[in-house]
């Protein structure tokens, strides 16, 4: 019997072939390619592909990849329906993880992934629901946008990438090719990340041979938590609530005192600061740029804040991760706070759908076991006799 392991650190859980970290080097790898080479040159619809295939595509394959996700975009009237009915102060990840599981109804067909019917049919439909699920996500969140101020949704443009529509879909106009460019690099980052919580959640509903929409939405919940995808859009309440760089240090003296807890701070893999926050920090001194070379002061903070954090937390090996400057560039590109984590959730679905398609390959069901700390056997006593 194997130790106990509070949060499973350093349990190996899985074998896969997806990405690759170095936690001390801070190295980040889709299939052995680095992403910084990803993020200067690569798409979010590419990015999925070599996710899921496990190579680049070659211009045919990423061209009729691109053409189907483009002809997903529609979704259920029924699913819109739903959410023209759901309170327009809810969150919108409880949104998403519900509209993904309902969108589930509409397509059955996980029997086929069982036994001998996975070779013939399984393929098609995992194929089919990877496509529809990676196409929907973005268009459902930018649904959500307009019915909860009671409006009718934005059709989904033809003819635009997954970044792009997302963007016009959230404005009702085709927006800057700037703008969709730095979209486009941050759904690549987000992408995949390995065996993180919501991806082990993607894995353990999925070894059950459960159906996607409930791979994906059991995933969703799990990214929605504060410690985990959550974190982004509260790194930009703490950062305004901090107010102006030179009340950082103080404030950080503070909450370290109180041993609260730094947003965008820290990663279990990650012992020196998360590539991808150095990438999202040139995006947002791209942005800067575009707009005149000022910075705004919610970045001013940011990096007041960095400095501060380098000597206590920089100690533990705790530095800024991905929902750090992530949640400053979205705020600053005028999404809505609440917008973050869904922003999150529409990249990362590649991730997990990927590691579905890797964990059906060689599955066994996940049932870990536990120690059992409660009361020894004993006899039941009648309700008058207690
Ligand atoms: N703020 C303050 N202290 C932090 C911290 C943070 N964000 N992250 C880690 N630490 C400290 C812990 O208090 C602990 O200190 P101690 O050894 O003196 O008790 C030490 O660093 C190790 O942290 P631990 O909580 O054991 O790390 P973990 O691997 O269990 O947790 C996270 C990882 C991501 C959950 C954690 O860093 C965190 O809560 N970060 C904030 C939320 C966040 O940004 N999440 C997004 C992750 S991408």
């Amino acid at each position: 019997m194997s130790n106990y392991v509070p949060g499973l650190e350093g349990v190996i859980a899985t074998r896969s072939r997806i990405c690759s970290i170095d936690g001390e080097k801070g190295i980040l790898a889709y299939r052995g390619y680095p992403i910084d080479q990803l993020a200067a040159q690569s798409s979010f619809e590419e990015t999925t592909l070599l996710l899921l295939d496990g190579e680049l595509p070659d211009q045919d394959k990423l061209a009729t990849f691109s053409e189907r996700l483009r002809r997903n975009r529609r979704v259920k009237y029924n699913i819109r329906e739903m959410m023209k009915h759901m309170p327009p102060t809810g969150h919108p990840m409880e949104m998403l993880q519900s509209a993904m599981a309902s969108l589930g109804m509409f397509y059955p067909g996980n029997e086929c992934l069982i036994g001998e019917g996975r070779d013939s049919c399984g393929i098609d439909y995992i194929h089919d629901m990877t496509v529809k699920i990676i196409a929907r996500m973005p268009v459902v969140v930018s649904m959500w946008e307009h019915i909860r101020k009671g409006y009718d949704p934005v059709e989904p443009h033809p003819d635009l990438s997954t970044a792009a529509n997302f963007l016009y879909m959230m404005r009702g106009e085709e927006p800057d090719p700037d703008l969709a460019r730095i979209m486009d690099v941050c759904l690549v980052l987000h992408a995949e990340h390995t065996l993180n919580a919501s991806t082990f959640a993607a894995r353990v509903v999925g070894s059950a041979l459960a159906a996607p929409y409930a791979v994906i939405s059991a995933a969703i919940a799990a990214l929605s938590g504060p410690l985990h995808g959550g974190a982004n859009e509260r790194v930009v309440t703490m950062l305004r609530d901090i107010g102006t760089p030179e009340r950082a240090a103080d404030w950080l003296q503070q909450k370290l005192e109180n041993r609260g807890k730094i947003w965008g701070f820290g990663h279990r893999e990650y012992k020196v600061k998360d590539p991808r926050a150095t990438i999202l920090q040139r995006l947002l001194e791209k942005l800067a740029a575009k707009r005149g070379g000022e910075f705004t002061p919610l970045y001013e903070v940011a990096l007041a804040l960095e400095e501060a954090a380098s000597g206590p937390l920089g100690g533990k090996g705790v530095y800024p991760n991905v929902d750090y400057y992530s949640g400053i560039l979205y705020a600053e590109m005028g999404i809505p706070l609440d917008q973050f984590t869904p922003i999150f959730a529409i990249s990362r679905a590649a991730g997990w759908l990927a590691h579905w398609r890797e964990q059906l390959t060689e599955n066994r069901i996940y049932r870990p076991t536990q120690i059992y700390d409660g009361k020894p056997f004993r006899d039941y006593l009648p309700l008058d006799q207690r």
